[in-house]
């Protein structure tokens, strides 16, 4: 269970949870606690200690020293804690599955799954690092017109510093490791900052790192309000690179940051272009799955069908029968959608149907609202003046457009401001891959809904999408600089075989 056994110590008392600093667990000396709401119950589930800014300066010190050990650990050595850090976590899946559940309502399975796919992210990206973090560049002066070979140019990757991590609420554990374990491979420290619903998920998942064995000060967790450590933490001088991911707050963030590498994922409106060869059950299943797993609330979700006029009747009837099999209710009994992550959020959801439905939106089904939870529902007939066409819901809402050409899905894919990922569905794969490069977004599948996985893939956005790219390797490269060491020979030196 939660906050027991081996996780006792991350408690105090009975229910506020503590920060993690210099190896150990801690309360805050603000004496001042962060309530967490489950979404289903709307009640107070958790608390978590709100951190000072003077917390934030100590940890951050903390943060700046150990990682200076920490280059100077062999990287075999690195690779072997994480490996065991991410043996711990899968052990122990079972209580921060249940966190996952009772902060962010996700269904129980998935839950599940969140623990073991960033147990696997962990090791695979230790063994990634081992070998691209092993090798460098040999380079000889004598290539560049000019130049007799009297330079050797040895490169190699060194470690940024202290990563500062935001993962979102969503994947508080698994978009913690894609940010964590990249930067301790590749040698830095990190000050994870989690999201307030999703904190207590995060800290037994730092829990496991503190219990594999890793040096004091290299992981810290801190927690609190936004408003009293956000702007603080990104803004923080100690602070040599940001790995974020959520919603706008990081076109804010990447504003006011300095002179450090950014790595942000803000979320999407991926389009879904549906042709007229499509196999319509592949994409109906692939709706399904796309739009309304963790009740839409992904950034990778399908958030807007721009299908084929001549096949759309057929296409809104198959994934109709589906709705209809979705279950509803709380994420205890794996229900397929479960409540939304918070009251403003199922209020915002709300705003963009009823603004849909005075447009005169097709409403699939009844619209249908208890607290947080929000049955799902499928939106036809909606047209570029609707929100719904261009605001991402980040709810179980989903918005189909009729298009009567190609070029007219493509022009409301690109003329949104986000550029995740998108999909198409064509049995031309020809047609697919010139479709593919007229979409301004990061990712397109063919044949498949959106999706960030498998976690090696690259992953990436462009526009208010994000900035750079992630997925095991770019992480891993994104959070080191290069380092060069050039030989000067007093006399050209060539190898004569
Ligand atoms: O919500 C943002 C995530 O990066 C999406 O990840 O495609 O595995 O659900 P996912």
């Amino acid at each position: 269970m939660a906050g027991t056994g081996l996780f006792a110590e991350i408690l105090d008392g009975e229910h506020v949870y503590k920060y993690y600093a210099d190896g150990e667990w801690k309360k805050s000396t603000s004496g001042k606690s962060v309530a967490i709401i489950n979404p289903t119950t709307r009640k107070t589930q958790y608390k978590v200690q709100a951190c000072s800014q003077q917390e934030v300066n100590k940890v951050m010190d903390l943060a700046k020293t150990a990682q200076k050990l920490w280059a100077k650990t062999p990287l075999w050595k690195r690779a072997e804690l994480l490996h065991k850090a991410a043996a711990i976590l899968k052990e122990h899946k079972a209580p921060i599955a249940e966190c996952l559940v009772k902060e962010i309502a996700k269904p129980a399975k998935d839950s599940v799954t969140e623990v073991v796919r960033s147990g696997d992210l962990v090791s695979y990206t230790a063994e990634e690092g081992v070998r691209i973090l092993g090798e460098g560049k040999f380079l000889v002066s004598d290539s560049f017109p000019g130049n007799e070979r009297t330079k050797y140019c040895l490169t190699s990757k060194i470690p940024l510093g202290v990563v500062l991590a935001i993962p979102p609420f969503n994947y508080p554990v698994n978009l913690a490791v894609s940010k964590i374990a990249p930067a301790l491979i590749a040698g830095n420290s990190i000050v994870l900052k989690p999201p307030t619903q999703g904190a207590v998920s995060a800290l037994h998942m730092v829990h496991c790192f503190h219990l594999a064995g890793f040096p004091k000060g290299l992981i810290n967790c801190v927690t609190g309000k936004g408003s009293e450590i956000g702007d603080f933490l990104t803004m923080h001088p100690g602070v040599n690179c940001i790995s974020f991911t959520g919603g706008d707050t990081g076109i804010a963030i990447s504003k006011k940051a300095g002179m450090i590498p950014l790595q942000m994922e803000l979320g999407g409106k991926d389009a879904c272009i549906v042709l007229e060869d499509a196999d319509l059950d592949l994409v109906a299943a692939n709706i399904i799955k796309g739009g309304f797993s963790y009740s839409g609330q992904r950034c990778t979700a399908v958030k807007v069908v721009l299908v084929m006029e001549s096949v759309a009747d057929s296409l809104v009837k198959k994934v109709k029968a589906k709705v209809a099999k979705l279950t509803v209710g709380p994420p205890e009994d794996d229900c397929d959608i479960t409540p939304v992550v918070s009251e403003s959020s199922a209020n915002y959801i709300e705003g963009l149907v009823k603004d849909a439905k005075e447009k005169g939106a097709t409403f699939c089904q009844e619209y249908k609202r208890e607290g947080n939870l929000i049955w799902p529902l499928l939106l036809d007939n909606v047209r570029p003046d609707m929100r719904i066409a261009w605001e991402e819901p980040f709810g179980p809402v989903l918005p189909v457009l009729r298009i009567n050409s190609v070029e007219e899905g493509i022009h409301h894919c690109n003329a949104s401001n986000f550029g995740l990922q998108g999909c198409v569905f064509t049995k031309d794969i020809n047609k697919a891959m010139l479709i593919s490069d007229a979409m301004e977004t990061g990712t397109v599948q063919i044949n498949s809904a959106p999706a960030r996985g498998p976690d090696h893939f690259p992953f990436q956005g462009i526009k208010d999408s994000g900035i750079g790219s992630q997925g095991i390797t770019n992480s891993i490269n994104m959070m080191t600089k290069v380092k060069t060491t050039v030989i000067n020979l007093p006399t050209p030196s060539y190898t004569m075989g």
